[in-house]
């Protein structure tokens, strides 16, 4: 299976749109395939939607964005992408031909995984062609926020396949959910399905309005669901004993006919009770003014979770150690180049730590960058240096890193939006407890110097909160640094 640089999409709506946005954002390019030729601008609409929330998701060094193309022509996509995720609607014959046709025109070892909500790969699968790179990917909405994401083999899946997915999904910040068997609806609308077939049986015979019963989740169990499932909430629900008295307990419960396996028939007066009902919830708010505010939480929840390191929280944590490591592994070969070419005492060159670009979010009310971003930018580059001294998430884990003493920057010129950036930077001084660092900020478009931070770390043993020695290895190779670039 290949590297995935450019995703193709199949079906560029909604779920399309989605899988666009989180994979441009993490550097992927996408080449996005629709019948519609209208659905481009929609498509770059809803990419640019996203793009506010997803902006603010983490301040980790991010490659620089994917390129989007559009086209009408399936074929053509198939050719392009390295991956493959089709999107169209939830029509078994429809999907089975369109999978079908487009394998013909993809590698055989491009894999080909359908967001389908319910239907099973098995069947997808039929006809298409090298059906062992066919599987199923199921995703939440909206795609670019949630983590989740439920990979289902079909019987001539090869397990191949299933880890290049899991890769693929994993690299742009997602958590791949292994579906043992193939079942109706996977896992997650099975049980999102019981508890829609509830509401509209309650809806239906006047107990509760929609509001009423979002409200009976979201002040109580929908808080809970953020961290724990229902069957780790239950453990603790049974007291010392955990699971084994909960059911005790309330087992018999279940024998008590508190909900029904059946949905009522979708009558028009039941569905215009549905509408009712949530039109007055939205209370004249706009979809779009709704689905920024699930946005802003959903981002909010997820940075909560990562200081647990708990659940879709462990895995921003993982992502951004991805994309730390990332940026680190660009700049390794420059900064080994710089250490083997200045002898001792030879001094000279600076070291190019890292690329970037101002990002729109960046930009403050004066048009240009805010005065946080170039600590964020200056913080990317020593974090560079350091990984390559060996300071990397196991030297921090051993409860030894390097903080931040204190920071001068002198600001010297303008960076704009989009602007491309550079960090050239040198070891000042290195002793067994210090570090002192001055990094020069460049636009690449003239080189001149936008700003300059002369910054002074100190070691510290994490668990005694107080200054330590730094290992021999590490010093050393800052004292190297420090010869060449002095
Ligand atoms: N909406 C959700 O919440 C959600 C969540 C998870 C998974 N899904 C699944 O994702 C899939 C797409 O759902 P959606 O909500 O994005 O639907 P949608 O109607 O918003 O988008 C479908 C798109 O497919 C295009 N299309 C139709 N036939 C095509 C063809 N032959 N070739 C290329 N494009 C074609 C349409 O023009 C449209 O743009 C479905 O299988 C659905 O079950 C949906």
């Amino acid at each position: 299976m290949r590297q995935v640089r450019t995703l193709g999409l199949l079906g560029t709506g909604v779920i399309g749109g989605g899988w666009a946005a989180r994979a441009l954002h993490f550097g992927v390019d996408v080449v996005a395939a629709d019948l519609k030729p209208e659905m481009e601008d929609w498509l770059r609409g809803a990419v640019a939607n996203a793009e506010g929330a997803l902006a603010r998701l983490t301040f980790a060094p991010l490659p620089p964005k994917g390129r989007l193309t559009f086209t009408t022509d399936l074929h053509a996509m198939a050719r392009q992408a390295d991956f493959i995720q089709e999107n169209i609607p939830e029509q078994l014959e429809l999907k089975q031909r369109v999978l079908a046709d487009v394998s013909r025109h993809a590698g055989a070892d491009v894999v080909i995984a359908s967001s389908t909500s319910g239907l099973m790969p098995s069947d997808l699968q039929r006809e298409v062609s090298a059906p062992e790179r066919l599987l199923v990917a199921h995703p939440f909405n909206p795609v670019y926020l949630l983590p989740l994401v439920e990979l289902v083999g079909g019987r001539a899946t090869s397990a191949a396949a299933l880890d290049a997915a899991a890769r693929f999904y994993t690299y742009i910040g997602m958590h791949p959910l292994r579906v043992r068997r193939e079942v109706p609806g996977h896992l997650t609308d099975r049980l999102q399905e019981a508890l829609w077939r509830e509401i509209l049986h309650l809806v239906n015979d006047g107990i509760a309005t929609t509001g009423e019963l979002d409200d009976s989740i979201v002040y109580g169990p929908g808080l809970r669901w953020a961290g724990m499932g229902t069957n780790l909430i239950y453990h603790l629900a049974g007291g010392e004993t955990g699971m084994r008295h909960m059911l005790r307990q309330f087992g018999p419960c279940l024998k008590w006919p508190w909900t029904r396996l059946e949905a009522p028939e979708l009558t028009e007066g039941l569905i215009d009770e549905m509408v009712a009902g949530t039109q007055a919830q939205a209370a004249g708010r706009s979809i779009r003014e709704l689905e920024r505010l699930r946005d802003d939480y959903l981002v909010a929840i997820q940075q909560v979770l990562r200081e647990y390191n708990h659940g879709a929280g462990a895995t921003l944590r993982a992502l951004e150690e991805r994309l730390y490591e990332a940026a680190a592994a660009d700049a390794r070969p420059r900064i080994a180049a710089a250490a083997a070419a200045g002898a001792p005492g030879s001094g000279g060159g600076s070291v190019r730590l890292l690329e970037t670009h101002v990002r729109p979010e960046w930009i403050d009310y004066n048009g240009h960058m805010t005065d946080s971003r170039y600590l964020q930018v200056f913080g990317d580059a020593t974090d560079a240096l350091f990984r390559y001294a060996g300071i990397d998430e196991a030297y921090r884990r051993s409860g030894r890193a390097l903080y931040t003493a204190e920071t001068h920057v002198v600001h010297k010129a303008e960076a704009r939006s989009q602007e491309r950036l550079y960090v050239l930077s040198r070891v000042l001084e290195v002793d067994e407890k210090r570090v002192r660092l001055l990094h020069g900020l460049h636009r690449a478009r003239d080189e001149v110097l936008v700003a300059t931070a002369e910054q002074l770390y100190l070691h510290v043993s994490t668990q005694q909160g107080r200054v330590s020695p730094m290992d021999a290895e590490v010093r050393a190779r800052l004292a190297a640094l420090q010869a060449a670039t002095h």
